[in-house]
């Protein structure tokens, strides 16, 4: 508390018959010190007091000056016609931001129609830098601040003669954080999200970020210091929508979010198996386990060697026609969520397709202890073929094998019906063909024929 306006009233206070003869202003100036000065009371916007006066001036709304006195101001008559000529004009009251942008601020005040004011002066400050606007109605536009920043604005009424001040009304508050840009998606999981974004300001080292996750039934939020937030707990193959809003450090005040809508990744199928595997032909089915599945298609990648395509299919299995009979296929199924572009893992299985049944079987030889038979393929990969020879008789069951297209079936007893069966088998030995049967009689004697 300073105590600058305490030789002012004495002399004054003290001689009342004086007052009353002289001009005030001559009075003054003999009675007071430099202290009096207009420019030293109006300087002055903290609490006073002596003896006889004491003024108060620090709470917002209060107008003094302008012929009225408050409760806090205790002066005679006489000091008070005299406190009116050299102090301040009325206060500025009611100052509100009308409007608060991202770079501009508009305030409004109201002025007292009872004093001279003319003009008014609007400090602006953030932090440590100050600046001015002068204002001659009782609003303002204040532009090119900095957004997401505390500012303190302070208007101060002044008087006709240019000089005077009144008492500052000030108001603080932060500009609107400038919005989010650029917002992205850096990597979608199946339960996870990793969002990026921008935001081109200097004050946005300041900002937290809130994130609203959104999805058909619930909404929730997180908070993120950086311009990136991973976003765990989602469910496989769901649509969400996230919402980021930028905000001032230790303010809840926030610009219009930036969104982005997409579809978390399925889960990987499950128990992929070929139901049936043929000689063009290959079912394939799995399982889903994921809660969203009913929404799900699912894409089929067949490859063979260099040459693959693809397969869509609405079911939990698919059947893939026109493959070459005894190949090696790599089927992948992947799961596609409803927008249709996201997948999940894929899951794969190997399959040989079935080879031909052989052709023209036949016995080139039929001795009494053995046969040859030989027969043909056609298929395009029957270079990788082996051959399995099932022997039968009415007693006994036995398998040769051959690499080539031809056998020579020994230790056969003479006289006997036998059932030859011919399988092709792909190189894996996993898939084998259809069988083809021939049925023969050794020979009863010792001679070929
Ligand atoms: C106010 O009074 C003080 C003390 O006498 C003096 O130093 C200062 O210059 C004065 N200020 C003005 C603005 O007249
Ligand atoms: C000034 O006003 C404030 C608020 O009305 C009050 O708390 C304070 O005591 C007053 N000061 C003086 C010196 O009257
Ligand atoms: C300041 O003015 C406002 C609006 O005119 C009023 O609500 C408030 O009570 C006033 N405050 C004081 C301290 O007079
Ligand atoms: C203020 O002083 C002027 C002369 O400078 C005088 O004419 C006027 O009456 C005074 N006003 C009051 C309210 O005393
Ligand atoms: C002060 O208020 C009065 C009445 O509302 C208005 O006529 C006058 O223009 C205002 N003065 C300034 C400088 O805004
Ligand atoms: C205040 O504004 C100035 C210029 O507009 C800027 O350089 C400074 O960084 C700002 N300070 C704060 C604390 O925002
Ligand atoms: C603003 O105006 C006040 C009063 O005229 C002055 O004291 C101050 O230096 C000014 N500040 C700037 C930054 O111009
Ligand atoms: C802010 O004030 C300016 C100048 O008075 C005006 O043109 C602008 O429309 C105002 N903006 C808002 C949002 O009120
Ligand atoms: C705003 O400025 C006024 C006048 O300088 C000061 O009294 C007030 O404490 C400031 N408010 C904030 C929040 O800095
Ligand atoms: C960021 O601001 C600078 C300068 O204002 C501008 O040149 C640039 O294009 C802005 N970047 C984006 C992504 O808006
Ligand atoms: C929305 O998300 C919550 C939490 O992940 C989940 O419990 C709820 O089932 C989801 N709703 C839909 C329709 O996906
Ligand atoms: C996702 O974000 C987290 C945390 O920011 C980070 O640790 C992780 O490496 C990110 N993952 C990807 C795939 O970008």
């Amino acid at each position: 508390m300073r105590r600058l306006l305490l030789p002012l009233p004495l002399p004054c206070l003290l001689l009342p018959p004086l007052l009353l003869l002289l001009p005030a202003e001559v009075r003054c100036t003999i009675a007071c010190t430099e202290d009096c000065s207009p420019e030293n009371v109006t300087a002055e916007t903290r609490t006073s007091s002596n003896d006889n006066l004491s003024v108060n001036s620090t709470s917002g709304n209060k107008t003094y000056g302008g012929g009225k006195s408050s409760g806090d101001v205790s002066l005679s008559d006489g000091a008070i016609s005299d406190w009116n000529n050299v102090t301040q004009p009325s206060m500025v009251f009611d100052l509100k931001a009308e409007y608060v942008g991202v770079t501009s601020v508009n305030l409004t005040w109201q002025n007292d129609t009872a004093s001279s004011v003319y003009k008014y002066r609007i400090e602006v400050v953030n932090g440590t830098s100050v600046r001015n606007l002068t204002s001659y109605v009782t609003k303002a536009e204040i532009t090119e601040l900095i957004p997401g920043t505390l500012y303190n604005f302070t208007v101060f009424a002044i008087t006709n003669n240019g000089e005077t001040e009144g008492e500052g009304v000030s108001i603080s508050l932060y500009t609107k954080s400038s919005p989010v840009l650029d917002l992205k998606a850096e990597y979608v999981g199946v339960t996870s999200v990793n969002l990026t974004w921008v935001v081109n300001d200097t004050a946005s080292s300041s900002y937290t970020y809130r994130i609203e996750v959104v999805n058909d039934t619930s909404v929730w939020n997180l908070m993120s210091n950086v311009t990136e937030v991973k976003i765990t707990e989602l469910l496989p193959g769901t649509m969400y929508n996230f919402k980021v809003f930028a905000r001032p450090v230790n303010n809840m005040s926030e610009e219009e979010g930036l969104s982005i809508s997409l579809y978390t990744k399925p889960s990987a199928v499950l128990n992929l198996k070929a139901e049936y595997v043929g000689k063009n032909s290959v079912k394939l089915t799995w399982a889903v386990s994921d809660a969203a599945s009913n929404s799900y298609t699912y894409r089929i990648e067949v490859v063979n060697g260099t040459s693959f395509w693809n397969l869509t299919s609405n079911v939990t299995e698919v059947e893939i026609t026109e493959l070459i009979p005894g190949t090696l296929y790599n089927f992948t199924v992947f799961a596609v969520v409803a927008d249709g572009l996201t997948e999940g893992e894929g899951l794969s299985v190997r399959w040989y397709t079935k080879p031909s049944a052989v052709l023209n079987l036949k016995a080139e030889y039929v001795g009494k202890n053995s046969v040859k038979l030989t027969w043909a393929v056609s298929d395009a990969a029957s270079n990788s073929y082996t051959y399995r020879i099932e022997v039968v008789n009415d007693t006994s069951v036995w398998n040769l094998t051959s690499n080539v297209t031809e056998v020579e079936i020994t230790e056969l007893i003479p006289g006997t019906m036998y059932n030859f069966t011919v399988f092709a088998i792909t190189n894996s030995g996993e898939t084998e063909g259809e069988g083809v049967s021939i049925c023969l009689y050794t020979g009863a004697c010792e001679h070929e024929y």
